[in-house]
């Protein structure tokens, strides 16, 4: 069975592509290298460097591989800077899943599991958020994935194309072995700054806000490993492959913990310092956001295994440790 996974070069997508080739599917990568890395794609993936917008390209990919199905990764995810460049948003998230769905419409390729994100509920209204709640996004981002998710809806009914939908919580930990991990530019992201800091690559970590209205004053976030959150991508793509409806589905820990405790574990786990500042709040942090995961452990049959802060942040040590500087200093292929 041959699966694309469009941005399969970026830190969720090469850990997705990882794991279909170990359960010995082929795989092709479509990616734009505009966040990804060339060099986090193994020998065994086909790849095609390109942009999902570009209709031609991706005309060529269905026509040239046998694609039977679809993983969805190809996406800009920065909350922040979604706020400044709302339309970049609209043009690389919207327009590229439609040119995708396009095609898949155009060759028959009936599923797609999709790369969402719980920056769809906004501020929830209570926790631990289920898959019900009120979508109202605060970010053009969170709107952008609401709107992708809206356009396979739609889809699904014109051209029989199921979807599953899954919605992350915040995603930390790298691949056991270290091969790939997580490499932004800029980094955004708590867990890879925190061990930036640990590495003294960085003078201090700023916590933005310690007066927010939960224990120690910090925001509260549920942590989940990626390769967890790749198993469920797989367990999802099994639930297409048997027939199943289209489908929507949060995945986290179900347990928050705050800024202050993610640092606290990193100190222990690293034996390093890391210096702190206190800063203002980042506009657009609600103060909590923890998940309901029950629906992908009820349905999908998902047994998340690497559920501890202390795993998720010991496995992205390992691979900044052994790739300070992201995948840089790595022998392109
Ligand atoms: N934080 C700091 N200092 C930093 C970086 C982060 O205090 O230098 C705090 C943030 O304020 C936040 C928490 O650490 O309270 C986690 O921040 P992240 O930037 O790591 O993650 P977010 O919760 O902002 O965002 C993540 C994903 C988004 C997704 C969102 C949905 O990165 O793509 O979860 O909840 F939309």
């Amino acid at each position: 069975m041959t699966i694309l996974v469009a941005g399969g070069a970026g830190y969720i997508g090469s850990h997705a592509v990882r794991q279909l080739i170990d359960r010995g599917e082929r795989v092709v990568v479509l990616d734009a290298l505009l966040t990804g890395h060339k060099a986090s794609i193994p020998e065994a993936a086909v790849f095609y460097e390109g942009d999902l917008r570009d209709r031609e390209l991706v005309e060529r990919v269905f026509t040239e591989e046998d694609i039977e199905h679809v993983m969805m990764f190809a996406a800009f995810s920065l909350v922040g800077e979604s706020t400044e460049k709302p339309l970049a948003y609209y043009d690389n998230n919207v327009h590229g899943t439609q040119v995708l769905l396009e095609a898949m419409a155009a060759h028959g390729v009936s599923s797609i599991v999709f790369s969402s994100t719980a920056a769809v509920y906004g501020e929830p209204a209570y926790t631990p958020i289920e898959e019900s709640a009120d979508t109202k996004p605060e970010s053009p981002y969170g709107e952008t994935k609401l709107a992708m998710e809206k356009m396979m809806k739609w889809c699904e009914k014109a051209y029989g194309i199921r979807y599953v939908s899954l919605r992350y919580f915040n995603v930390g930990g790298a691949r056991e072995n270290g091969e790939i991990g997580e490499d932004h530019n800029p980094e955004t992201h708590l867990i890879p700054i925190i061990l930036q800091t640990a590495l003294g690559q960085r003078e201090h970590i700023t916590i933005f806000g310690e007066d927010y209205p939960t224990p120690d004053g910090t925001c509260i976030r549920d942590y989940v490993h990626v390769e967890d959150l790749i198993e469920a991508h797989i367990l999802a793509l099994d639930y297409l492959k048997r027939g199943e409806k289209s489908n929507v589905f949060n995945l986290g820990s179900s347990a928050g913990f705050s800024v202050k405790q993610m640092i606290e574990a990193a100190r222990k786990i690293t034996g390093c310092a890391i210096p702190v500042r206190v800063g203002e709040r980042r506009s657009g942090d609600p103060a909590q956001l923890v998940a309901s995961s029950n629906r992908a452990k009820d349905i999908l049959g998902w047994n998340p295994q690497r559920t501890t802060i202390d795993k998720i942040i010991a496995d992205a040590w390992n691979w900044h440790q052994r790739s300070p500087n992201g995948y840089q200093e790595r022998v392109e292929r």
